[in-house]
């Protein structure tokens, strides 16, 4: 079953917004980035999950979420039953942040984007959210809930506990894809990939669409 809603709102108001976003030069990460990589996905997403920052893939093909996070994430929703056809995706900052690898030719190392940064990528974020009116947020990873929570939320304490968002929406926050790749080993990584299944199955939950059949968690 579809996590989307039925209808076309807010479609017009993205296309408006992904189109200003290209020029934003509200912090100077668009100097180093390829390009603004705006939120995809549907326009009437009842779900809407949002990342940190692209990566490198992201940042070549304007896409979020297609690199290796992306694969992951992908496997989790399928495995959660939720098709991200149906859902939004976007970031908290919408360029990519990084600094070239010495001595390791054209490697460019990821860097966390600072508050300065994530504030400034604030009203895109917000706007996103006014235009797709999701009934679910899911922020993976601190960064993105702390732009929508507040610098005193903790994943670590309140992972999978829906919170209120000013929206109207409601917010359940997980860890990034992207610590689950970096697990040091397969037994965590199987753990935490289960444990973030489960934060998307509550996210689901909450949409009050029936449960699928139990999908298989990837190890
Ligand atoms: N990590 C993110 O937070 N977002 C992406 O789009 C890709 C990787």
């Amino acid at each position: 079953m579809s996590v989307a809603a039925s209808g076309g709102r807010g479609a017009q108001a993205l296309a408006g917004l992904r189109t200003a976003a290209r020029d934003c030069r509200a912090c100077p990460l668009w100097k180093r980035g390829t390009q603004t990589v705006f939120g995809a996905g549907a326009a009437h997403a009842r779900l809407l999950l949002v990342g940190e920052q692209p990566g490198d893939e992201e940042d070549r093909q304007g896409v979020p979420f297609v690199g290796p996070a992306g694969r992951l994430l992908d496997q989790a929703l399928e495995a959660a039953g939720i098709d991200r056809r149906d859902a939004y995706v976007t970031n908290a900052v919408k360029h990519f942040k990084w600094v070239p690898a010495e001595g390791r030719g054209k490697r460019r190392i990821h860097q966390k984007p600072n508050a300065a940064e994530i504030r400034a990528c604030h009203p895109w974020l917000t706007a996103e959210i006014a235009a797709v009116k999701p009934a679910v947020i899911v922020c993976m990873g601190a960064t993105d809930a702390r732009a929508l929570l507040g610098a005193a939320f903790r994943v670590t304490k309140q992972r999978g506990v829906p919170l209120p968002h000013a929206s109207g929406a409601r917010i359940v926050a997980t860890v990034h894809p992207s610590s689950i790749l970096r697990a040091p080993d397969s037994e965590t990584r199987s753990a935490e990939m289960q444990r973030f299944v489960a934060d998307l199955r509550a996210a689901r939950a909450l949409l009050g669409v029936d449960a699928p059949a139990a999908a298989p968690i990837p190890t």
